[in-house]
C-alpha cells in the first residue's frame, strides 16, 4: 500500500507491492523459513504441546467446539506457516516478514474491548467475554490484499452481527468503526508517521451486518497469532484485506462514515467502501488479476472476491466512483 505521510520514508521504500513482486518473482514452492509465533500471555494463547494440528504446531491454544460453517469455500487452504509470516501489520512493520517476529512477546491478555458511540449497551467488555457471547465457527475465506495477493484460511470467530444485536444499536447508528490498539512501546511502527495512529476502518451498517462479516479470534483450529490480529480483529472477505483490522480495542456506533486509516493516507487510491473490484484499477497497477501465496500462476480477481451474496448491499452504488 502507498505510504505518502512520513518525509522520512518514502512509499518507494515501503510500498508492499514492490517488495512482495521483488522477493515473489521465483514464488513457485514459497518455503518461508518458519518463526512460527508461540504468542503472549494469558489463557486462549496456553501452550498445549500434545495437540498436534493443521496449524503447523504454533502452540496456540485450540478453540474447542467448532462449527463448520456452509459460507466456507472449498478450496485449497493456505498453509498456516505461509498466513503466518507474511503479514500486513504496519504497526509492526512494513515488511511482511517482520511482523510474525515482532510481535512474539505483544501482550494480548488482558485486553479490553470498549463498546460505545450509538448504543444502549455501552460497556467495556474482556474479550474472553467477547469470545464467549457466541459459538465458534470456523470460516474458510478467501482473503485478498490490495496488493494482489491472497490466501484462502479456516479463520475461527463469529458473526460481528452477534455481538451488533447484543450492543443494541440506536437509529442514529449507521456506521461501526474499529479501533486498534494504541501502545507504541509494544508496536514499533507506532513510533513512525508511516500511518496515522491508531489504525481505524469502519463499515457501514448494513455491511457490518452481514452474515459473512466475521469477528475472529482465531484460525487454523487455534488462537490467533499475535501476527494475524490477535486477540480479536475483523475478517470482512468481500473487501480488500485493508479493510480487516487487527487488536481491536474500540468498536464505535457513529452516525457519519468513520475515516479510515487508508483513506486517510492516500485518498486517490483507498476509499471507504474498498470492495474487492477487479474492474476498478489501482492508480498504479490493474486489479484484474491476484496470486495465491504459493502458487506461481496468477488467476482472475472475482468481484466480491466470489462474494456475490453482498452484490444487493451495493444496489444502485457506483462502485467505481464509491471503490
Ligand atoms: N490491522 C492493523 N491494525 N494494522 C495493519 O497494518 N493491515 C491490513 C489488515 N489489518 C493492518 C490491519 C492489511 S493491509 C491487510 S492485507 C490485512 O490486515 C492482512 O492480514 P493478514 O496479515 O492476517 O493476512
Amino acid at each position: 500500500m502507498l505510504i505518502k505521510k512520513g518525509s522520512d520514508i518514502k512509499w518507494s521504500e515501503v510500498t508492499p507491492q514492490r517488495t512482495y513482486l521483488d522477493r515473489r518473482k521465483f514464488l513457485a514452492g514459497m518455503a518461508v523459513a518458519g518463526t512460527t509465533a508461540v504468542a503472549g500471555l494469558g489463557v486462549r494463547n496456553l501452550i498445549s504441546p500434545s495437540v498436534v494440528r493443521a496449524d503447523g504446531g504454533s502452540g496456540l491454544a485450540p478453540i474447542q467446539g467448532l462449527q463448520k460453517s456452509p459460507f466456507s469455500t472449498t478450496e485449497k487452504i493456505t498453509p498456516f506457516k505461509d498466513v503466518s509470516n507474511y503479514n500486513n501489520y504496519y504497526e509492526f512493520s512494513t515488511d511482511k516478514y517482520e511482523p510474525a517476529a515482532l510481535a512474539k512477546n505483544f501482550r494480548t491478555s488482558p485486553w479490553k474491548v470498549t463498546i460505545d458511540g450509538h448504543v444502549k449497551k455501552k460497556q467495556v467488555l474482556d474479550v474472553d467475554e467477547i469470545i464467549k457471547m457466541a459459538s465458534p465457527e470456523e470460516r474458510i475465506y478467501r482473503h485478498r490484499c490490495v496488493e494482489g495477493w491472497s490466501i484462502v484460511v479456516p479463520w475461527i470467530g463469529f458473526p460481528l452481527s452477534e455481538l451488533i444485536k447484543r450492543a443494541e444499536p440506536l437509529d442514529k447508528a449507521k456506521f461501526v468503526e474499529f479501533t486498534t490498539i494504541l501502545d507504541m512501546r509494544q508496536m514499533p511502527g507506532q513510533r513512525t508517521n508511516v500511518l496515522d495512529w491508531p489504525y481505524v476502518e469502519g463499515l457501514r451498517m448494513d455491511e457490518a451486518m452481514h452474515p459473512l462479516a466475521l469477528l475472529c479470534f482465531g484460525m487454523y483450529g487455534a488462537a490467533l497469532p499475535n501476527q494475524d490480529g490477535a486477540p480479536l480483529r475483523m475478517v470482512v472477505p468481500w473487501k480488500y484485506g485493508f479493510k480487516s483490522a487487527k487488536a481491536i480495542v474500540r468498536i464505535r456506533f457513529v452516525d457519519k462514515q468513520p475515516e479510515n486509516t487508508w483513506n486517510r493516507s492516500a485518498p486517490n487510491e483507498y476509499g471507504f467502501y474498498s470492495n474487492v473490484n477487479p474492474h476498478v484499477d489501482h492508480p498504479r497497477w490493474s486489479q484484474a488479476n491476484e496470486r495465491r501465496l504459493g502458487e506461481f500462476f496468477k488467476r482472475p480477481t472475482l468481484m466480491f472476491n466470489g462474494y456475490d451474496q453482498v452484490a444487493s448491499l451495493y444496489n444502485g452504488m457506483d462502485l467505481k466512483k464509491n471503490f
